[in-house]
């Protein structure tokens, strides 16, 4: 596995290649990015990872500072994996002047669910990773569902923005009781994180109403927003949406619920697909 940190030397180690998969990251990387790293290995000769905590993407009061960087411990994880090429640039070789060009979401892909609570957000996730697909020009290039609007905007970038790229979506690892997998879960106290996968249950229970036929959608929210309340959360939203652009849904769609909930501290996010 080779290490790059230039636009240049990744570029020259890809010129002869056949068939490119890649998956951006911010690094400190568990499970769940190994996963996409692997499927990668099933759609193209080549695999590419990039570890880059992106500024532009963070609130002003979010965790940039303290994001937790651990680059020697990624590579090891990302050599197992199988990966061919990471790709780890300083933030001066893939900002070396402020950036100008933004690859901005529509008010109805950032404007909801995480977007409304995180303004900013897609626009700077959008545009690092524009950027890393014109540094990388994958063929194949790999997301988890874990950040599900994350996957649905880059998606919906790909596709108005002509990109000859093809997006998978990769299911969600979990850790054995359920809580999905995260970066930031090293952020729970202990006892926030025996708390913790209450999330996924609840959205799980909610999960199963709807497939048993329930079909008051605002009451299913509301109740599941009222146990985690209960339960010591902050819950955010508790939404089910349509899949292909998390808008409410119509009679027939297919479905997902997603949730945000503060416990404690930490703010986690996850979904599941109905
Ligand atoms: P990061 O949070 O490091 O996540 C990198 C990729 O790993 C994303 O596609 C994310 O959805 C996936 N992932 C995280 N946890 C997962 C889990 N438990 N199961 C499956 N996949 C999981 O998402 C970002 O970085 C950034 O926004 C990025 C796309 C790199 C742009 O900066």
């Amino acid at each position: 596995m080779q290490i790059h940190s230039t636009i240049q030397s990744l570029r020259q180690a890809l010129s002869s290649r056949t068939r490119v998969a890649f998956a951006p990251t911010m690094g400190n990387l568990h499970e769940g990015h190994a996963s996409l790293m692997r499927e990668g290995a099933k759609h193209a000769d080549t695999v590419v990872a990039s570890i880059f905590v992106n500024r532009t993407q963070f609130g002003p009061n979010e965790d940039f500072d303290t994001y937790p960087r651990t680059l020697e411990a990624d590579c090891a994880r990302l050599q197992a994996a199988g990966v061919d090429h990471v790709f780890a640039p300083a933030e001066s070789e893939l900002y070396p002047t402020p950036q100008s060009y933004f690859v901005t979401p529509s008010a109805a892909h950032d404007g909801i669910l995480e977007g409304a609570t995180r303004p900013g957000h897609f626009r700077g996730a959008a545009t690092v990773v524009c950027k890393l697909f014109n540094i990388v020009q994958p063929d194949v290039a790999l997301f988890g569902k874990k950040d599900y609007q994350q996957l649905m905007v880059l998606r919906n970038m790909v596709s108005e923005l002509c990109l000859p790229i093809e997006i998978i979506g990769c299911e969600i690892v979990r850790a054995e009781d359920g809580l999905a997998l995260s970066s930031r879960n090293g952020y729970l106290s202990a006892a926030a994180r025996a708390e913790a996968p209450r999330l996924q249950r609840e959205l799980a229970a909610l999960a199963a109403a709807v497939r048993g036929g329930e079909r008051d959608f605002a009451r299913l929210e509301k109740a599941a927003s009222a146990h985690l309340a209960a339960a010591g959360w902050q819950p955010d939203y508790i939404a089910i949406r349509r899949r292909s652009d998390l808008q409410a849904p119509d009679a027939g769609d297919a479905l997902v619920v997603l949730a945000a909930a503060k416990i404690g501290t930490t703010r986690l996010i996850d979904n599941i697909e109905i």
